[in-house]
C-alpha cells in the first residue's frame, strides 16, 4: 500500500469510471460529443490498465487511439479559437500543449511497462479540470460568436487538411 495519501486517493479514484456530468456539457455540439468519445476511451484506457501486463500491447494500441482522437479535438477547438477570435485563446492553448505533455510522459512510461496507475489519475484530473475550467470559460464566448454550421464546417475541413 502506498504511504502517499494523495496517491493512494489517486489509485482508488482511477478504478473509478468517468462520464459526462450535465456540468460538463458545454451546450455546443460537437465539442460536447468529442469530450464524450474521449472519456469513453480513457474509461477503455483505464479497463485495459486494469488487466496489467497481458493487456500492455491493447493498451499501447488504444492509447495511440486516444491521442489521435485527443489532437483531433484540439485542433477543432484551437481552430475555433483562432476563426473567432476568442481573447485567451493563447493560454487555452498553451493548456492543450501541457495536457499532451503529460500524455507523452504517460506513453512513455507505458512503453516500458512501468506502473501507470497514479499517472492515469492526473491524467483524467487533467482532463476534467481543463473541461470545468478552460473549456467552460470558451463555451460562452462561442455560442456568442456562434456562425453557422456550414461556416465551421467549411473551416475545420480546411483546417484539417493542413495536418
Ligand atoms: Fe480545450
Ligand atoms: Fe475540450
Amino acid at each position: 500500500m502506498s504511504e502517499d495519501p494523495a496517491m493512494e486517493a489517486g489509485v482508488q479514484e482511477v478504478r473509478e469510471l468517468l462520464h459526462l456530468s450535465e456540468d460538463m456539457r458545454l451546450g455546443i455540439d460537437v465539442l460536447d460529443e468529442q469530450h464524450e468519445e474521449l472519456i469513453m476511451q480513457i474509461n477503455h484506457l483505464h479497463r485495459l490498465c486494469e488487466c496489467g501486463s497481458a493487456c500492455q500491447e491493447e493498451i499501447l494500441k488504444h492509447f495511440d487511439k486516444f491521442m489521435i482522437e485527443a489532437d483531433k479535438h484540439a485542433l477543432v477547438e484551437d481552430a475555433l479559437m483562432r476563426i473567432l477570435d476568442f481573447p485567451d485563446s493563447e493560454h487555452h492553448m498553451a493548456e492543450h500543449v501541457d495536457f499532451f505533455r503529460l500524455c507523452q510522459k504517460l506513453q512513455v512510461k507505458l512503453e516500458s511497462g512501468e506502473c501507470v496507475r497514479g499517472d492515469m489519475f492526473y491524467m483524467k484530473n487533467a482532463f476534467i479540470r481543463h473541461v470545468l475550467d478552460d473549456d467552460m470559460l470558451l463555451a460562452p464566448f462561442l455560442i456568442k460568436a456562434r456562425r453557422s454550421k456550414r461556416e465551421y464546417r467549411k473551416a475545420f475541413a480546411e483546417i484539417l487538411v493542413k495536418h
